[in-house]
């Protein structure tokens, strides 16, 4: 049996945030489960539209929030039902940022709440969305400048109050703001050679030579795409693995741990495998890599990825890291830990909303438990990277002098790029910042086990 049934872009929208903040999924996978289900012949144009839309709503949830959190009055945006809440999102979304016709947008919405919830809602998401229409936001901003600076920060260039305080207290105030501007640019694509499958100049010609334009970058095998035609995941050499699409700093990882053809290696939070199948080029497939991650169904990506771009010696371990054993030991280890993500949101700007205290906390005590148990892994004389694409101090230099304080050493690794570090291992330590090195806020330390 074939059915159909008519939904309309705003109800995809609003499913798509909906699964973003139910399933933490990215904006990316929330709208490709949903576009599995959907055909007609417009399906790649809706998915663009689409994703243009969630992707600006994450980025500018804040500012959106404070809009409807003004005009609810008593009520908040948050208490709301979530899918009430997204499409009313939606709608001043429309008004107030793209300059949608205030009754269209407002017309879109009521329909859709009309039909998934009843007429009392429908009434209630006109009245809002009609006050929104009449909201001075730029009014409301100058108020709100004189009340708390840190909170119009926070709602002015989106981004969770936590995140400013914290970038102030650590940078200082305009660096600070240079970062938050940083973080709403366009994302900046990378583009990392498969040289299991090819070389940088090939790939560089190649990628001229079908309208997109490149540069070189502090890591070898790493260009910089600076415009392009057709997005470079569409060309034929992408799909055959010669090249993938990895961040400049993430790329940066594998050199600094240097793993040897022939060596064992353990990745201990290995998917999607960015990491992984870089350091399996590096070994020129030659030597093991056990790649262990806690999540089956990206590393059943990982799996896919892996044929794709010729990687053979990596086996998949589906294992907790923090107690994952493998008797045998390891030459080197890639602890790229699970993170509250913040040096990421320009990338993925739903994880902003994502992480508070509590969880940033627990995040904590698990790469803790982890960086413990690359030590049992690691043989004697042994190396190994720990990275996060975390700004705080408290998930990098903190938990570096942790690791030390259980056994590790620093390396005095010679970064050839980047910024220092903060407290008193910065000087060892290796951080880039989206303002500073267009790529995600990152970090890197070196350790040996003695
Ligand atoms: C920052 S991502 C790793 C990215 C990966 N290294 C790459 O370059 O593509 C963190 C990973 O840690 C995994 N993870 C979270 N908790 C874990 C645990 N206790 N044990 C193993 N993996 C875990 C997540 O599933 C996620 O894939």
């Amino acid at each position: 049996m074939e059915l159909f049934y008519r939904v309309s872009l705003h109800e995809i929208i609003a499913d798509a945030l909906t699964l973003v903040e139910e399933k933490e999924l990215s904006s990316k996978h929330a709208l490709e489960r949903i576009f599995k289900r959907v055909e007609g012949k417009d399906k790649e144009t809706a998915r663009g539209i689409a994703h243009a839309y969630v992707f600006e709503i994450e980025k500018w949830r804040a500012k959106i929030d404070f809009i409807l959190n003004s005009v609810l009055r008593g009520s908040k945006v948050e208490d709301l039902d979530l899918y009430l809440a997204n499409l009313l999102r939606i709608g001043t979304f429309e008004m107030k940022f793209k300059g949608v016709n205030p009754a269209i947008a407002t017309d879109s919405v009521v329909r859709v709440v009309k039909e998934k919830f009843d007429l009392t809602k429908a009434k209630f998401a006109n009245a809002i969305l009609r006050e929104v229409e009449k909201f001075n936001v730029e009014k409301a901003l100058r108020k709100l400048k004189e009340k708390d600076r840190i909170e119009w920060l926070s709602v002015r260039f989106s981004h969770p109050r936590w995140y400013v305080e914290y970038i102030i207290d650590m940078l200082g105030y305009d660096e600070a703001v240079r970062l938050l501007l940083s973080n709403l640019r366009p994302q900046r694509y990378y583009v990392r050679v498969n040289t299991l499958k090819a070389d940088i100049d090939k790939v560089r010609r190649y990628l001229e030579e079908n309208g997109v334009r490149v540069a070189l970058t502090p890591v070898d095998d790493v260009l910089k795409v600076l415009d392009y035609e057709k997005p470079v995941t569409r060309l034929e050499w992408h799909r055959k693995g010669y090249f993938v699409i990895q961040d400049l700093a993430s790329a940066y990882v594998a050199h600094v741990l240097n793993p040897e053809p022939g060596e064992r290696v353990l990745d201990l939070a290995a998917a999607p495998g960015s990491k992984t199948f870089h350091a399996a080029a590096l070994m020129e497939n030659k030597g093991e890599i056990v790649a262990v991650d806690y999540s089956y169904d990206r590393l059943m990506k990982m799996k896919e990825r892996m044929k794709r771009l010729g990687v053979k010696n990596v086996k998949l371990v589906h294992a907790d890291g923090q107690s994952f054993i493998d008797r045998e030991g390891f030459e080197k280890i890639i602890l790229d830990a699970p993170c509250s993500s913040s040096g990421t949101y320009r990338q993925f700007p739903e994880v902003k909303w994502r992480f508070d205290e509590e969880k940033i906390k627990r995040v904590i005590s698990v790469q803790r438990n982890m960086l413990l148990n690359a030590y049992r892994n690691l043989r004697s004389g042994g190396e190994m990277t720990y990275s996060t694409c975390s700004i705080r101090i408290d998930e990098n230099e903190e938990n570096v002098i942790f690791a030390l304080e259980k056994g590790f050493e620093i390396v005095d690794y010679p970064f050839e790029w980047g910024d220092k570090g903060f407290l008193e291992i910065g000087e060892k330590v290796f951080r880039a910042w989206t303002h500073k090195h267009d790529c995600n806020s990152f970090f890197i330390a070196k350790l040996r086990k003695p």
